[in-house]
């Protein structure tokens, strides 16, 4: 009975001097030694929708008393001030009054598809590249930046078509992360070392559905080798050399600087662009961008809306497209089919009138989104495949018909498709036919409406909102706790090796060298067989020859 005792004594000593009893002990898993931070944001590009997806971020972190100081080509209004002045956010413009920004600039004339799209594709992120760089980074107040002796604790940078920007990360010595309005552009991935495996990840511009049949593998494999090759040969020198004339000519490479990035915030998720292997430090923050709460809508559009019990179709084409450049044959046939069709419209028309009048349809020159689609009488989503427009209406689960017309919209439209709450339409294909038929279906078959909502579901569903998740990782990289912790040895070995091309080759050759020693043994096995046995058989024949 001893031995129990002194066993159960042992045991209470044991658990005694492992429990946490004294609270002063508590492991604590956030580490906030520095609370007030120095911060700056590097936006150079000038598409609106982009900066749209980062501002929440930018006044979220001045809201907690960081100091922000941000390059962008979006200052905050005076309006925005008005209602909330956040102290310590800063603003350095960079607006050019005569280049202004990226809004109704697309001119749908100019929208056609076909095998050389890609290349159109890259010309004109190139293009929208140039024009950053040259204004941006000529502009008088960066050069005031640069000679200053500002000090910053991290560095938030629009990670999208050019690094010329990227000299601020040189400049300042900081640790910085990237932001990505859209998916991940592929050469991101390759900096990061991050999975892109195009057997079955479909590439941004693309616009494939998954699973992908061989002829789709074959041009998703070329497509993203074209761009990757573009940005190394092309992209790259040019941004070298707009950044060494603002940054000096000791420089380091820009793609030795893109490579230090410690982590990138994405704004996608995976509940709508579909699952795939991801490094710690590639973010997931879809959805950044919306608001927290619904405003009450203008009163002529909630009459509009209230009183349309028979359903409404949104229709917009985002805020770089100008609808008004619609080319006449289609405008003909969706006024045609708008104006036949038993719902209600609300339509965003850059002008007052349409050229037709119809009388199921309001038209407006802009139009508070969000607050549209979650009004319960809208039913359908006419848009173009934008991520803005897009991830509101997967939130609100509302189905869609799509129209991708450049960028990352057919990836986007494609991804809804897949999940089973949108059509698509090939702008070259529509006309009053495909049109009537896309619409008849989404609204009129339920399915659409059904996966809708349970896409919202599993996309609002997350350990934390994408605002919360973005702050805790600018200030987690800003504590110093990305690199070399984050870093993955992926990104740093040849391309060769990272595909076990040098492996599968010794593997092949030596396999190769075993079966062909193995067929030259059994060949040497069977003819020694032969000649025993022809030896034999001559024995054997000469002793009944003997015997006759
Ligand atoms: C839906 O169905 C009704 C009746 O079957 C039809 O008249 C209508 O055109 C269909 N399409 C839309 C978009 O409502």
């Amino acid at each position: 009975m001893r031995w129990l005792y002194s066993s159960i004594i042992l045991f209470a000593i044991a658990v005694f001097l492992s429990c946490d009893c004294d609270a002063a002990n508590e492991t604590t898993f956030v580490n906030t030694t520095k609370s007030k931070l120095k911060i700056l944001g590097v936006f150079g590009h000038l598409g609106k929708s982009h900066f749209d997806v980062f501002k929440p971020l930018l006044e979220e972190l001045a809201r907690r008393g960081h100091e922000l100081t941000v390059l962008s080509h979006f200052p905050r209004s005076e309006n925005a001030k008005a209602k909330e002045p956040l102290p310590t956010y800063k603003d350095i413009s960079l607006v050019d009054t005569e280049l202004g920004v990226y809004v109704d600039i697309v001119d749908l004339h100019q929208i056609h598809h076909n095998i050389f799209s890609i290349l159109r594709e890259l010309y004109f992120l190139r293009f929208m590249a140039d024009v950053a760089c040259s204004t941006g980074l000529q502009n008088p107040a960066i050069k005031e930046l640069l000679r200053s002796d500002e000090k910053f604790d991290v560095i938030i940078t629009e990670s999208f078509n050019t690094d010329c920007f990227l000299g601020f990360v040189h400049r300042f010595k900081a640790p910085y992360l990237g932001l990505s309005s859209s998916q991940i552009m592929p050469w991101i991935n390759k900096d990061f070392g991050n999975e892109d495996n195009p057997s079955y990840i479909p590439s941004i511009f693309v616009g494939f559905t998954k699973p992908m049949d061989f002829p789709k593998r074959i041009w998703n494999r070329v497509t993203l080798s074209i761009l990757k090759l573009a940005y190394d040969y092309w992209y790259r020198p040019r941004d070298q050399v707009f950044a060494n004339e603002a940054f000096g000519p000791d420089l380091p490479e820009l793609s030795e600087i893109a490579r230090q990035s410690q982590a990138l915030l994405v704004n996608t998720h995976s509940s709508l662009h579909g699952s795939k292997p991801q490094l710690p430090n590639v973010v997931e923050i879809g959805g950044l961008h919306i608001p927290s709460k619904i405003n009450p809508l203008p009163s002529d559009i909630a009459k509009f809306l209230d009183s349309a019990h028979e359903g409404v179709l949104y229709f917009s084409l985002g805020s770089m497209i100008k609808s008004t450049t619609m080319p006449q044959e289609k405008l003909d046939a969706i006024l045609t089919v708008l104006g036949s069709i038993p719902r209600k419209v609300i339509w965003k028309w850059e002008s007052d009138e349409l050229p037709r009048k119809l009388d199921n349809v309001m038209v407006k020159k802009w139009l508070p989104q969000f607050e549209v689609m979650n009004h319960p009488n809208v039913k359908c989503y006419l848009g173009h495949g934008g991520l803005l427009g897009l991830s509101e209406s997967v939130y609100s689960g509302l189905p869609m018909v799509l129209v991708p017309m450049y960028g990352d919209q057919f990836h986007n439209a494609a991804a809804v498709k897949t999940r089973g709450s949108a059509e698509v339409l090939a702008f070259n294909n529509l006309n009053e036919e495909s049109l009537r038929h896309a619409l008849d279906e989404v609204f009129n078959n339920t399915r659409y409406r059904e996966n809708a909502q349970k896409l919202s579901k599993a996309y609002r569903d997350r350990p934390a909102t994408p605002l919360e998740t973005a702050v805790w990782w600018t200030e987690y990289i800003a504590r110093g706790n990305g690199s070399p912790f984050l870093r993955s040895e992926g990104a740093d070995i040849p391309w060769y090796q990272r595909h076990l091309i040098d492996v599968a080759l010794v593997l092949i050759i030596v396999s190769a060298a075993l079966i062909y020693i193995i067929f030259r043994l059994i060949k040497l096995l069977l003819s020694l067989l032969r000649a025993v046995k022809g030896m034999l058989g001559a024995r054997e024949k000469s002793k009944w020859k003997k015997i006759d």
